[in-house]
């Protein structure tokens, strides 16, 4: 967020409070309620979270809710066994929810497939047994490379079902990326499909996962969902030794499937994210702790009841549809939509069009898709009958005030609630979220903890302040366990900067005078864009692998519709010059290693960076001539006049 934006922030002092009839119908209902709840939470944080855990089934009950005698290794409810897939399905069978739809899917041509709660629990179990006749165990860890198709989901839950570990890699990633991922955990499984359908092309995955595997002898199996329509699957390569079709293995399978009994635990999957340093982090999410804390905070952010439709439009391949739509809303027996393709395709109104058809009632998007929509225009959503939805959210990123207002009133009617939920890939769950029949919501402001969230506003010694680092007093359920195979650096990243005690996210916010939270932004070297992580180090270390590069700068810029984009200054060896050539060279790098998202807006070609004068590059005045700021006394600099050569070259840029 810029300053601009913050201070707009700052100056915001509308307040929308829910409608009576929300709030009576609400599963928390008022604001004495919260608070009261709120309270009992975190003066005994044993006693919530054990009852919360009592709603869902154990086959052995747990022997300590939180044991925290090794920080920050935290354990919760150890000594239990459970699964999160029999949860998510096993649990509805007995009554009427049996028959309930779990996942309604829209295809990017309009294709639908409905899968009850009984559907689901045999496509589950038969794709269970049939990784289990290729040899998967118990702690196997399996990628999984899949467009939104229900396979997808189908793939999460029976690798939870039987033990087995997945991590899932977002669909837009490069083979290199793949490869990195699949080798750091060393995968011995990876599903893919023949392709994706994305904006009327097809997404050639196959291939993708063919070049990434090339080079990964600790992977088996190539399990392909077949994803074309037609009797033919889309032209893909096929390894008769190695690569088996999905609908084969599935074929001739029992449709039962014991739920391994898990400890709370055990690993239940792996999401790579960016952080400071060039390689991705593997987070870890175990079963139990997991599993109660997105149960939770689905029911009461999303107030979910039965007759709900529910759509979160992120993609799987990120924590929030591995949280919010498949483990949470399906723990809540909720009636899950899944679309395959893009908002504007075949035009602007698509999502529109989705939401009348099915009588969505709950919808949740990021502020980047909120602010593309805004610039499509008001005719896309006034075409269509919106009157289902009750419920709004929002993830992902600051969301402006503006765009809220508009989402607000375009898409929520100025009826619906709109709740701006703030965390991230390592919190697993919602931290700090409106609860929708209870917080009267300002645009632009996360507004107050969810239950058993101590968070704080606090300065580098501790200190409570009204600016400042977001941090998190005490551990929650749904907390990442650890980044795989490096305990040092989750120790480094998340637990030093306040002698281990308090978690620390990576955000600046500030608390308001009513204690509600507005998130600022990363306050490390990472970029957020459209919601999407990018560490700059990632994209730095990529520029130097190309022999013109000596040495680059990355940094986020405000961009209108991803919220923050990226640009990369460059300082190239000597005897190179900036061209469209090695800048399209440059492009072709980022695509091929990390992938097409993590392009930047802009690139700057230079012989030198501002620097300081024992040598380190003061990424501050980029910024600052990236937004064309005022740059102030820059003597300190080892050679001053660069910055006036850099703001000129970004201008002409
Ligand atoms: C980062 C986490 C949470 C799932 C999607 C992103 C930013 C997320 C909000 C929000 C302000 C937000 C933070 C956070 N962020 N939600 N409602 N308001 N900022 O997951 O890739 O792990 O990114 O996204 O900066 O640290 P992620």
């Amino acid at each position: 967020m810029s300053a601009e934006q913050l201070e707009t922030v700052l100056a915001e002092t509308r307040s929308f409070p829910p409608s009576d009839d929300f709030v009576n119908a609400a599963h928390i209902g008022g604001m004495d309620a919260y608070k009261k709840k709120y309270q009992e939470s975190i003066e005994n944080p044993e006693k919530f979270w054990g009852d919360v855990a009592e709603e869902l089934h154990w086959f052995k009950k747990w022997d300590t809710v939180l044991d925290d005698s090794n920080k920050p290794f935290y354990k919760w409810f150890d000594g239990g066994k459970t699964n999160i897939c029999y949860n998510c399905v096993d649990r509805h069978l007995d009554g009427a929810n049996a028959n309930k739809a779990a996942i309604i899917w829209e295809g990017e041509h309009g294709e639908e497939r409905v899968l009850t709660f009984r559907d689901l629990y045999r496509e589950i179990c038969k794709f269970s047994n049939a990784l289990k006749s290729i040899g998967v165990k118990k702690g196997d860890r399996i990628a999984i490379y899949l467009p939104m198709v229900p396979e997808l989901a189908i793939a999460v839950l029976s690798c939870a079902r039987i033990g087995a570990v997945h991590s899932v890699i977002f669909a837009g990633f490069s083979s290199e990326s793949i490869k990195d991922r699949v080798l750091d955990s060393e995968c011995n499984i990876v599903i893919t499909s023949d392709g994706g359908s994305r904006r009327g092309k097809i997404l050639p995955l196959k291939k993708i996962v063919d070049e990434a595997v090339a080079d990964c002898d600790c992977v088996k199996n190539v399990v392909v969902v077949k994803c074309s329509s037609g009797a033919e699957p889309y032209p893909c390569d096929f390894n008769e030794k190695r690569d088996l079709w999905y609908h084969d293995i599935v074929k001739d399978q029992p449709v039962h499937c014991p739920a391994e009994e898990l400890d709370a635990e055990d690993m239940l999957f792996l999401l790579y994210t960016s952080g400071t340093t060039g390689k991705p982090k593997g987070i870890i999410h175990t079963t139990g702790g997991y599993m109660v804390y997105t149960y939770l905070t689905s029911k009461y952010v999303f107030d979910l009841k039965p007759e709900d439709v529910y759509w979160c439009t992120a993609d799987v391949g990120w924590i929030t549809g591995h949280s919010y739509i498949v483990y949470g809303p399906l723990q809540n027996a909720a009636t899950v939509l899944m679309y395959e393709g893009a908002p504007n395709f075949p035009d602007e109104g698509r999502f529109w069009e989705i939401v009348e058809k099915y009588a969505v009632s709950i919808f949740y998007t990021a502020p980047t898709a909120i602010r593309a929509f805004m610039k499509w225009g008001d005719e896309f959503p006034e075409k269509r009958d919106l009157s289902s939805l009750r419920l709004l959210g929002s993830v992902g990123e600051p969301i402006n005030p503006e765009a809220w207002m508009w989402y607000r009133d375009k898409i929520g009617g100025n009826r619906c609630p709109i709740v701006d939920t703030w965390w991230q890939t390592e919190t697993g769950g919602i931290l700090i979220t409106p609860l929708p029949g209870v917080t009267p919501t300002k645009p632009g402001s996360a507004t107050l903890p969810f239950f058993g969230i101590d968070a704080a506003v606090i300065d580098e010694d501790g200190k409570e302040q009204q600016a400042g680092l977001l941090s998190v007093r005490k551990p929650w359920p749904g907390i990442l366990r650890g980044i795989y195979g490096d305990p040092e650096r989750f120790k480094e990243t998340y637990w030093c900067k306040w002698k281990g005690e308090y978690y620390f996210p990576g955000d600046g916010a500030r608390k308001d005078d009513d204690g509600y939270f507005w998130i600022v932004g990363r306050v490390d070297d990472v970029v957020n864009v459209s919601g999407h992580r990018i560490g700059t180090a990632e994209l730095e270390s990529i520029y130097v692998e190309h022999p013109a590069v000596a040495e680059s700068a990355v940094i986020g810029i405000p961009h209108e519709i991803k919220g923050q984009g990226l640009a990369s200054f460059v300082i190239l060896r000597k005897g190179f010059e900036g061209s469209d050539e090695l800048l399209k060279e440059l492009n072709n790098l980022v695509a091929q290693k990390i992938g097409k998202f993590a392009l930047p807006e802009k690139i700057v070609f230079s012989s030198d960076l501002p620097k300081t004068r024992s040598g380190k590059i003061m990424r501050r005045l980029l910024r600052d001539i990236a937004t064309g700021k005022d740059l102030g006394n820059v003597t300190t600099l080892a050679d001053p006049s660069i910055v006036e050569s850099l703001k000129s070259k970004y201008q002409d840029n």
